[in-house]
């Protein structure tokens, strides 16, 4: 089948089911022009819980479709692709969280949404990396904060905010791939180019950066920016809609490294077999969806 062809196919069987497809900004180029919706962690669970779709199908990693599931046990949420899941997620399980949790029995956790349902479900509230800070400076200051799974994160909250969050030390591989060579060779190629990253990055590449934010904070500022030429520190996926909104601008991927081969699984054909079939849906247990809701909501309600 040609371009076309898949294309039709993927809005003939999108009416069909009545489906609204959801993409994150690290998806394929060809995902993103399909989607319904485009957008970050945050954006896409708002979207998941206020659709009217029966059907979800989510282009992301494993944890956003667990998340929109959470949002809505009501529709059904289908991932192309079984196999994507976010290696950070996997870095910390319920038993590691119990654990670590047990070790500061006063502490409110916090997670990151970048997590299994289960470990939500073990939280007091979630995060984004676009709300991170404005989550945490909700709670109380009298106690301890546990931050799971992304230390990375964690510590850019606690430097720039004066936090002092205990961290778990889960990180993105993807984006701990950007080296002090990078940035040298990448500022030397385009010094009057602006270094934005994000906040999953390690703490030596955030201190370079002119600008730190979540993937639609940095699509934000670098559209709104009067400078023309940006290095753009996160998943390359994040190229495509910075290049469609801003065709006058210059973007320059700081790594070609910093490719997440799991955000990557998603393709057209794997939209056609996942409505055609209705797979990959995603269950989780009610009792574990409902403490979930409970740590998503609070933080929806926050921001
Ligand atoms: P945001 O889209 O929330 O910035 O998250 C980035 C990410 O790592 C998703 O996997
Ligand atoms: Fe997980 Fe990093 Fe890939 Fe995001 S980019 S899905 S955090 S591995």
């Amino acid at each position: 089948m040609n371009l076309n062809a898949i294309t039709a196919r993927i809005d003939q069987l999108r009416k069909q089911r009545n489906a609204v497809i959801l993409a994150h900004y690290y998806q394929r180029p060809e995902v993103q022009d399909v989607a319904d919706f485009v957008g970050d962690s945050l954006d896409l669970s708002r979207k998941a819980a206020a659709t009217t779709a029966d059907v979800i199908v989510f282009c992301g990693v494993h944890f956003m479709a667990e998340t929109a599931k959470i949002l809505a046990p009501s529709k059904t949420v289908l991932i192309p692709d079984e196999n994507a899941a976010c290696p950070m997620a996997n870095m910390l399980t319920v038993r590691e969280l119990r654990q670590f949790k047990a070790q500061y029995p006063d502490a409110i956790t916090v997670a990151y949404v970048n997590c299994s349902a289960a470990v939500k479900a073990e939280v007091d509230i979630c995060c984004t990396s676009a709300n991170a800070p404005k989550v945490v400076a909700s709670l109380p200051k009298n106690r301890p904060i546990l931050f799971v799974p992304d230390q990375s994160l964690g510590d850019f909250i606690n430097r720039k905010f004066g936090f002092s969050m205990i961290l778990w030390p889960g990180f993105c591989p993807t984006h701990h791939r950007f080296l002090q060579r990078d940035i040298n060779d990448m500022r030397a190629a385009h010094p009057h180019a602006l270094l934005c990253v994000h906040p999953e990055c390690t703490r030596d590449v955030i201190d370079q950066a002119d600008f730190v934010g979540s993937t639609s904070q940095i699509i934000n500022f670098c559209s709104s920016s009067p400078a023309s030429e940006f290095i753009i520190g996160t998943e390359q996926g994040i190229l495509h809609p910075l290049k469609k909104r801003n065709p006058s601008k210059n973007f320059y991927h700081l790594s070609p490294l910093a490719t997440c081969s799991n955000m990557k699984l998603t393709t057209l054909e794997k939209i056609i077999w996942s409505l055609e079939d209705m797979i990959y849906e995603i269950s989780i247990p009610e009792d574990i969806r409902q403490r979930a809701f409970n740590a998503v909501h609070r933080m929806i309600q926050i921001v």
